[in-house]
């Protein structure tokens, strides 16, 4: 039998010559149009949390890519989305970010009304039209699904299952039992840079002892492990420090630990990037989210949230300074580089530089990058 060595071998995870991408992936208007078109227009996307339409009638609006989108939940409880568009003159229907409505959408200009499966219910003056039907004029759906408390669109026909997008994460994190979490702070950052920086950028942590000394101090920087890259996510664990409870100004924990948590999970921080744009940060006691909604090759709104369980919220005094300003300044301090990035990536002496064999997942991105353009330029030929 082979004996095992005892000599740790050097890490020989990058093929020789790995680099990071050309400018144009970052900078290109015409690839960036790619991306929103073949990634964002094909896969499931992340839109926001159940809770934001959690009663029938209850809707938020997202407006991205061209698309002015309702989501609301139907009176049988199912979540459903619209375009925000009337079918008789066009006319935006939800004119807030969210709301509640009454059991129907009534347009604001000559009163056709939909119920909260889309179906045209009233349309005054319509009956004397030879050949109008009702039936002929639905509002036309959006795709929606439910994963654990986070609502997914998908723009396509005919898409695949969101679990199936999902795959191994719907079993991995049930534990977190995300869908009882409840939002206790949002901050919308408004970042200059490509979104897919920003993806690159949450996935490495080299850059966490120059950048992020407080996040460094509670989780060491080479801690945990990565999973390989899948066809539709991408991501690891950090492991806390001992001494080290949660990630917040000083390492304690002022909350309860999220039930369900097994004494190992109490001990880690996931990072999830599930494509194309929600970051998942699964701590022992909240959830933290962003969800990334790329405006152009160089701009990305980022909607970081802070979700945690109902008793904590309900607690006289809930405050989750600790947690927020934490990462509220650690998503700044990212932000930062990410938007230095770019706007080395757009100078015209930036070339393509070596990644080291702890960029691993980045390089891998790259490749999925690179692979769908590939095929997406098949397509279009
Ligand atoms: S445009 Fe909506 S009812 Fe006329
Ligand atoms: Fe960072």
């Amino acid at each position: 039998m082979e004996q095992e060595s005892v000599v740790a071998k050097p890490r020989d995870v990058m093929p020789e010559g790995a680099k990071t991408l050309p400018a144009r992936y970052y900078t290109d208007p015409v690839l960036f149009a790619a991306e929103l078109d073949g990634l964002f227009g094909r896969m499931w996307f992340h839109a926001g949390r159940s809770e934001e339409a959690s009663r029938p009638g209850q809707y938020f609006v997202r407006e991205f890519n061209g698309h002015d989108i309702v989501v609301t939940r139907n009176s049988a409880g199912a979540v459903r989305a619209f375009h925000n568009v009337c079918r008789h003159r066009g006319t935006r229907l939800c004119t807030g970010p969210s709301g509640q409505l009454s059991g129907s959408l009534q347009c604001p200009y000559h009163a056709w009304t939909y119920d909260l499966d889309g179906r045209l219910i009233g349309a005054p003056h319509m009956d004397e039209v030879p050949h109008f039907r009702k039936a002929d004029y639905p509002l036309l759906p959006v795709h929606a699904d439910e994963w654990d408390g986070h609502v997914f669109l998908n723009l396509t026909d005919t898409p695949e299952p969101l679990h199936a997008q999902l795959g191994a994460l719907v079993e991995k994190f049930r534990d977190w039992r995300m869908q009882d979490l409840r939002l206790g702070r949002r901050i919308a950052y408004d970042v200059k840079a490509n979104w897919k920086l920003v993806i690159q950028n949450y996935n490495e942590c080299l850059h966490c002892p120059n950048l992020h000394p407080a996040l460094n101090r509670l989780s060491h920087y080479l801690s945990g492990e990565n999973e390989p890259l899948r066809a539709t996510y991408m991501g690891g664990r950090m492991d806390l420090r001992p001494g080290v409870d949660t990630l917040s100004w000083d390492g304690t924990c002022p909350r309860a630990f999220l039930p369900g948590l097994s004494a190992e999970d109490r001990r880690r921080v996931y990072y999830y990037a599930i494509f194309p744009n929600l970051l998942l940060s699964l701590h022992p006691d909240y959830m933290m989210t962003h969800t990334l909604w790329p405006i152009a090759a160089d701009r990305t709104v980022n909607v970081c949230e802070w979700h945690f369980h109902p008793s904590e919220l309900a607690r006289g005094g809930f405050d989750p300074a600790d947690c927020v300003e934490f990462w509220d300044m650690t998503n700044r301090q990212d932000w930062q580089v990410c938007e230095l990035s770019q706007a080395g990536i757009a100078s015209r002496a930036y070339v393509p530089g070596p990644y080291s064999n702890r960029e691993d997942l980045l390089y891998a991105f790259d490749r999925f990058v690179v692979d769908f353009h590939e095929r997406y330029a098949e397509r279009r030929a």
